[in-house]
């Protein structure tokens, strides 16, 4: 995601900073971003021009103390909230007292990492979503504690990286989250209890209410690692049922079935 984040600002023209915990890790994400803006240009989106212009927009860094001039850090760090406070903890030493801190985790209370900082006032939620460079849009996610000017300044700059921000209150699963994560756990419900093929699951869904998307290609996009975890944390939050994970995916997490990324899921993917 962190790649991602970095490629939408660097093409909106913003001066960036990326930071990795090892230099292999920056230069393999310098490198996916490269490769993206590539295809960009043999698709006729941005130019040669644009593309080198865009990489010279991009630092790569492992050094926190890089980021010192930073008006705006968005973290994507692993999704940890003992790592994400200790980052923020050492952040505020670092940036500048105006500085806005954001962070793009799609589980975690932003105010449990905010609380963790002594300016809790300047931390707000920056949700992307997946992949960044293709969807616009942005969650822009306050706390009790975010200042207005915090919340909108995060606003304004996703506005100004292309994006289509919505503003929400830091809630389990902010709006798409709590809204996705049981329907698409309904959907896999509805395999068993009506007997149907996940190839024509999907083709009700977007045969009959025009998703793009039908809901067992999407997991298999998501990961079902990744959409169980979520599951099991919105239902820790909430406690609704019917937000935990289907026994039919919890198999296939234990089986080694994540989907895309494993080779088969729902479906296979021929690797
Ligand atoms: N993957 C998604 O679909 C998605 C969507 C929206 C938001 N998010 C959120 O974005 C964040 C990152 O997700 P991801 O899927 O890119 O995770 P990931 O595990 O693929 O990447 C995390 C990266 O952070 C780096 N990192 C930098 N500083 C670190 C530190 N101090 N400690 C640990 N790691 C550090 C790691 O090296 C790693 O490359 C999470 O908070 C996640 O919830 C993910």
């Amino acid at each position: 995601m962190g790649a991602g984040i970095a490629q939408v600002c660097i093409q909106a023209g913003v001066e960036t900073v990326g930071r990795e915990v090892s230099a292999e890790l920056g230069e393999g994400a310098r490198a996916r971003i490269e490769h993206y803006l590539g295809r960009g240009v043999e698709k006729g989106r941005l130019t040669e021009e644009d593309k080198a212009a865009a990489l010279a927009r991009l630092r790569t860094t492992t050094e926190l103390a890089d980021l010192a001039e930073c008006d705006l850090v968005v973290e994507a760090i692993v999704e940890e909230l003992e790592a994400k406070q200790e980052l923020f903890r050492e952040l505020e030493g670092i940036v500048g007292p105006e500085a806005v801190l954001a962070t793009n985790t799609s589980a975690l209370p932003v105010t449990a990492i905010a609380g963790a900082t002594a300016s809790p006032e300047r931390v707000v939620g920056m949700h992307f979503f997946n992949p960044a460079p293709v969807l616009p849009l942005v969650e822009v996610v306050r706390t009790e504690a975010s200042s207005p000017e915090a919340v909108e300044a995060v606003y304004a700059f996703a506005e100004r990286i292309g994006k289509r921000p919505i503003r929400c209150r830091d809630t389990p699963g902010f709006v798409v989250n709590r809204i996705l994560i049981p329907l698409l756990n309904d959907c896999v419900r509805v395999l068993d209890e009506a007997g149907v093929t996940p190839e024509d699951l999907d083709t009700a869904l977007t045969a009959g209410l025009n998703w793009p998307i039908g809901p067992c290609a999407l997991i298999d996009l998501i990961g079902v690692d990744v959409h169980v975890h979520a599951s099991e944390a919105l239902h820790e939050a909430l406690g609704e049922p019917r937000i935990a994970p289907p026994e039919r995916l919890v198999k296939m997490l234990a089986a080694g079935r994540l989907g895309r990324k494993s080779g088969q899921g729902f479906f296979n993917y021929g690797m």
